[in-house]
């Protein structure tokens, strides 16, 4: 992007220097004109994705003439919006979104004698934004704590607000990872990590988060009619861009999502007519949220998840093995070593671990040779092909044990309980371990890692 001086309403500014990416004060009618004017040449699309929230029908009036919204007719209204989405389609990437907050309303002069109607003004703006070519990809219904009171005889309390989310084709970027969460996990996670995701679950489409108290982001209170949570915006921002992406409004009011945007180290670009608006946004809020959080640091139920499905990954490879026709009199445990661990989203697995499967010194060599074509049998099929993880495996004499081991202290895991270790023993301890164990029912797991998860505790 170069030079955007002289575009109206980006006060000539040029759009490679850093003021450029603020709150401008703007007629969004005018967005076409604006962006050509920040654009690197006049066709050449630049938004990653747009979050917005219109004005509320005709009902709000936020203090500027010819705004859209109050004063014009309903039907004026939503032309306005449609050409607005309709130029940020054309300035949209391919990969790019658009995000629209909405809520309806009641009609407010309903016919002699007839309830007034809901009107569905988020649906009816998908209509304008689907006729000019957006795709309505998902609906999140954002539960608040507190709304504008709409209650009326007759109707429940008005408790949510839609947020639309838009997309231009299939490469839309949607980084749902980014919003997994561990908290809801059910009290069996223990005996059965591999049922769970250790990155925790997919984020869902109901949003609970409540919104500001007014005037509580600065002692100087901004008084807008109904600013974005910055939760809210984190977790657009988060899902559908990256960083150094644009992320624009075209309806900045309090400037939220610019805020938000440039938080999560975006280039967060806003339009908003009332120029009141952008002076607080210039002088008060903005530089208030400009501290970027800390990354969150590995939770302890993501690390633990990962943990016991690592340990339990051997103990169901004996377990299928002893099903096909060995015994454990010839399998006397099962040795495991974490290679790598992926603690944050990734597409290939959640780690690597390589698996020993410890054998009777008398087991014959033609038993050997069939139990490692089962070993690679089994690991190719569920439940050990579902484990997500990459584990390399092979066989090794119980005579040779303290070498494979390596000199580590390994924790010892009986009775088919992987997530809490009986005792530690050092290397050099392990043969004998093993030859006065016996045959236990269920063959023991080995591991240099260290686990002592009671079923009771939670995280
Ligand atoms: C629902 S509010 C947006 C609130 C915003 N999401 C926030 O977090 O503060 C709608 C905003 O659109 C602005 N507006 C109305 N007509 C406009 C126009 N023609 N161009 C740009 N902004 C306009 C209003 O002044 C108001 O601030």
């Amino acid at each position: 992007m170069v030079d955007a001086a002289g575009a109206p309403g980006w006060a000539g500014i040029d759009a490679s220097e850093s003021a450029f990416w603020t709150v401008h004060q703007g007629d969004a009618r005018d967005v076409d004109n604006l962006l050509s004017g920040a654009a690197a040449d006049k066709n050449t699309p630049f938004l990653q994705t747009t979050i917005t929230s219109p004005p509320y029908a005709t009902l709000v009036d936020y203090g500027s003439d010819n705004q859209i919204g109050f004063g014009q007719s309903y039907e004026d209204y939503l032309e306005s919006c449609k050409s607005i989405f309709q130029s940020l389609y054309r300035w949209t990437l391919d990969t790019g979104s658009m995000w629209v907050v909405a809520d309806s309303l009641l009609e407010r002069r309903p016919k002699k004698g007839k309830p007034s109607r809901l009107v569905p003004l988020p649906f009816e703006l998908a209509a304008q934004a689907e006729s000019v070519g957006w795709i309505l990809r998902e609906v999140v219904i954002w539960r608040k704590d507190r709304t504008r009171p709409w209650s009326h005889r007759g109707k429940l309390r008005n408790g949510f607000e839609y947020v639309l989310f838009f997309v231009k084709s299939n490469n839309y970027v949607f980084n749902e990872d980014r919003l997994r969460d561990t908290g809801n996990l059910k009290s069996w996670w223990v005996k059965y990590p591999e049922r769970h995701n250790p990155w925790g679950m997919s984020p869902d489409n109901v949003w609970e988060i409540p919104i500001p108290v007014q005037g509580s982001w600065n002692d100087a209170a901004f008084r807008h009619a109904c600013p974005f949570p910055p939760e809210l915006v984190r977790r657009m921002v988060l899902l559908s861009s990256n960083e150094g992406d644009v992320v624009f409004d075209p309806f900045a009011g309090s400037g939220s999502v610019v805020n938000g945007a440039t938080r999560e180290g975006r280039k967060g670009l806003g339009l908003e007519l009332n120029q009141d608006y952008v002076a607080r946004f210039h002088d008060q809020v903005r530089l208030e949220n400009q501290v970027k959080p800390e990354p969150k640091p590995v939770g302890l139920m993501t690390q633990r998840l990962l943990e016991l499905r690592m340990l339990k990954y051997p103990k169901e490879l004996a377990k299928q093995l002893l099903r096909g026709g060995f015994t454990s009199g010839q399998i006397n445990a099962v040795l495991m070593d974490v290679k790598s661990v992926n603690y944050k989203p990734a597409r290939t697995s959640y780690g690597a671990i390589e698996c020993s499967v410890i054998i009777d010194d008398g087991v014959t060599e033609a038993d050997r040779e069939r139990l490692l074509l089962l070993l690679q049998d089994v690991m190719k099929k569920a439940p050990l092909s579902k484990y997500g993880l990459e584990a390399e495996c092979g066989l090794v004499r119980a005579r040779d044990v303290e070498r494979a081991i390596d000199g580590k202290d390994v924790s010892v895991y009986t009775k088919g309980r992987t997530w809490y270790a009986d005792l530690v023993l050092p290397s050099h301890e392990v043969e004998g371990w093993i030859r006065q164990a016996g045959t236990p029912t269920v063959v023991p797991v080995l591991s240099p890692l260290h686990v002592q998860q009671s079923l009771e505790e939670s995280l």
